[in-house]
């Protein structure tokens, strides 16, 4: 079987397949299956804009001939929400700062927001879907909980990784190694509901 990634971020890519394991005989991302769209995340939730994401990319794989029976695209959208911003930047988290995607700006105005804020209780969540070809979809949601903290550390993963510290490790994301995240990642859980429905 197959499953096309619907995302072009290499960071995001690169986690899903490491944790894939043996599920799907060939994993791609997106711009590896030659599918080249830009799907506008505007829905009111992560779940809405997956479903956006994985149905578009289903549709555009499937019209390129590239999808066979039980062959799969899984669309993950990504916020961070903070307790004390009641759920910011949450649906928003890509486009918090500005519209161009600037994660440096968009933590930099996280810290900021949170200025002297002694409630730093945050959570990621990951909505994914998965829609199969000829075969029920799939949907999931994953969470992780953390603390947001106040300065940047760690210089591994990508996005909101190095404000986001996690007591049981005692690291945030950013000092994390990509196994020791994808352990126990907002990914992860999510993944690991989705691989679970398809038993
Ligand atoms: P999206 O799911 O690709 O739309 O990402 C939404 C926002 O969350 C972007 O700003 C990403 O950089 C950020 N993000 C997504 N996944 C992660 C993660 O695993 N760690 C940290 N930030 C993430």
């Amino acid at each position: 079987m197959k499953l096309i990634i619907a995302s072009n971020n290499a960071h995001k890519i690169e986690e899903i397949k490491s944790m894939l394991g043996t599920k799907f005989a060939v994993v791609q991302g997106m711009a590896e299956a030659g599918i080249f769209i830009d799907v506008d995340e505007d829905a009111e939730t992560l779940t809405g804009n997956a479903r956006k994401k994985a149905e578009e990319i289903f549709a555009a794989a499937d019209g390129m001939g590239l999808l066979s029976h039980g062959d799969a695209v899984l669309a993950d959208d990504t916020g961070l929400l903070a307790d004390a911003l009641d759920g910011a930047p949450g649906v928003r988290s890509a486009r918090y700062a500005t519209e161009g995607h600037d994660d440096a700006a968009n933590r930099a105005k996280l810290l900021s927001e949170l200025t002297g804020v002694t409630d730093r209780a945050a959570h990621f969540a990951t909505a994914m879907v998965l829609i199969r070809k000829e075969m029920p979809e799939i949907e999931a949601v994953g969470r992780v909980y953390g603390e947001i903290t106040r300065e940047e550390r760690g210089e591994n993963g990508f996005g909101y990784d190095s404000l986001f510290y996690y007591q049981p490790m005692e690291k945030t994301f950013a000092e994390m190694t990509s196994e020791e995240k994808n352990q126990v990642s907002h990914r992860k859980n999510a993944l690991a509901l989705v691989l679970a429905a398809m038993e």
